[in-house]
C-alpha cells in the first residue's frame, strides 16, 4: 500500500481533488488517502498557511496530491507552494501538455516541459532601497546540472526523441549562459540517442503557441517554466489541461498546473482533467504503472467521445466529467 497525503486547498482545488481521488479509486487498491488541511481553511484553523500537522504528513506520506491554494497577501505569510517545494527539496517540475481534444484555431501539441523548480527568479531574495527594489536571480552549477540531468533522463524513460533547453543567454549572459553551458556539457556526456536544441525563450514562446509541435521535451529555468507551462496548457485547451509533478530524491507533491480559480469555485464546472492527470503521474511516479496508463486511457477516451466540460465548449460538469471517467475504468480492469 502506498500512502498519500491530499491537500484539497482553496477555491476549486477541492472539486478537482476530490475528483481525482474518485477516480484513483477506482483504477487501483493500492492507495491508502490521508487528508490535510493546506492555504486558506488550513489559515483560519491553525493561523498557518502551511500547518505543522500538514507538514510533517506530507514528508510522511509515499506522495501529496495538491489541489491549489490562493497565494496568501501580506509579507508575513509567504506562498505554502514556494514553502514545501523548497522544503522538501522538489526540484524538478514536471508538466506534459498534450491536445486531447481538437480545439478550433490551436495547433495539436504532445510535449513535457521540465521546469528547475528551486532557484532562479523564485529566490524570493528582494532588497529595498530609496530607489526601488533589486531582486537577486540565482542560478547555480549545482541546480542546472540536477534539473538537466533529470531531463535527460526523463526524456529516455518516456521514449522523447529531443530536449530543446529554453533561457535567455543573449541578454543574462553570466546566468543563463551558465544553465545553457551545463545543458551542452550534460547533452554531450549523458544525453546520447536525443537530439539536442536551443530556444531563446521568447521565440520559444511565439513557436509554443504557432508550431508547438517542434518541441519535445522543454527544459528550462523557473519563470520561464511558469509562464511556458501556461502557455503550452492555452494551445492545448485551456489551464484545465497541465498536469504537474513536483519531484525530489525523496519526498513529490502532484497538482494541477492551474491555480484556485476562486471566480468558479463551489459551481461544479472546473475541468479537473489536470488533477486527474496528475493523479496518474503520481501513480507512474510510485511504480502503479499499469493504472496509471489505465486512468490516462479512461480519460482519453472520454475526450475522444465527446464528453466535454464547458471551459471548452462541452456541457459537462466536474461531477458529470469524472462519472464518465469512472465509467471507463469500470469498463476496464481494476488492479
Ligand atoms: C505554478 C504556480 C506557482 C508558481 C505559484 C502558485 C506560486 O503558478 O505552479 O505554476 O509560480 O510556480
Ligand atoms: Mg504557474
Amino acid at each position: 500500500m502506498k500512502s498519500i497525503c491530499v491537500l484539497p486547498g482553496d477555491g476549486i482545488g477541492p472539486e478537482v481533488i476530490d475528483s481525482a481521488v474518485k477516480v484513483l479509486e477506482k483504477a487501483t487498491d493500492q492507495l491508502e488517502f490521508v487528508h490535510a488541511d493546506i492555504g486558506g481553511a488550513a489559515y483560519a484553523k491553525h493561523r498557518s498557511y502551511l500547518p505543522d500537522e500538514t507538514f510533517d504528513l506530507m514528508k510522511t506520506c509515499d506522495s501529496c496530491l495538491f489541489g491549489a491554494v490562493t497565494s496568501p497577501d501580506g509579507p508575513d505569510q509567504g506562498s505554502p507552494v514556494l514553502r514545501f517545494r523548497k522544503e522538501l527539496d522538489l526540484y524538478a517540475n514536471v508538466r506534459p501538455v498534450r491536445t486531447l481534444v481538437e480545439v478550433p484555431n490551436r495547433p495539436s501539441i504532445d510535449l513535457v516541459l521540465i521546469r528547475e523548480n528551486s532557484e532562479g527568479m523564485y529566490t524570493q531574495d528582494e532588497v529595498f532601497d530609496d530607489g526601488g527594489v533589486t531582486t537577486r536571480r540565482r542560478v547555480t552549477r549545482r541546480a542546472s546540472e540536477r534539473i538537466v540531468r533529470f531531463a535527460i533522463e526523463y526524456a529516455k524513460l518516456n521514449g522523447r526523441q529531443k530536449i530543446t533547453c529554453v533561457h535567455k543567454s543573449n541578454v543574462l549572459r553570466a546566468s543563463d549562459g551558465l544553465f545553457l553551458s551545463v545543458f551542452r556539457e550534460a547533452m554531450n556526456s549523458k544525453g546520447a540517442g536525443l537530439k539536442s536544441e536551443e530556444q531563446l525563450v521568447d521565440s520559444a514562446a511565439m513557436k509554443l503557441v504557432v508550431e508547438p509541435r517542434v518541441f519535445d521535451v522543454i527544459v528550462t529555468l523557473n519563470l520561464y517554466g511558469d509562464i511556458l507551462s501556461d502557455v503550452a496548457a492555452g494551445v492545448a485547451g485551456g489551464l484545465g489541461f497541465a498536469p504537474s509533478g513536483n519531484i525530489g530524491p525523496k519526498h513529490s507533491v502532484f497538482e494541477p498546473a492551474h491555480g484556485s480559480a476562486p471566480d468558479i469555485a463551489g459551481k461544479g464546472v472546473a475541468n479537473p482533467t489536470a488533477a486527474i492527470l496528475a493523479g496518474a503521474m503520481m501513480l507512474k511516479h510510485l511504480g502503479l504503472t499499469r493504472p496509471a496508463s489505465n486512468v490516462e486511457k479512461a480519460v482519453a477516451d472520454v475526450y475522444s467521445t465527446g464528453h466535454l466540460t464547458v471551459d471548452i465548449g462541452g456541457r459537462h460538469g466536474s461531477r458529470s466529467f469524472t462519472d464518465h471517467v469512472i465509467g471507463v475504468l469500470e469498463g476496464g480492469k481494476r488492479q
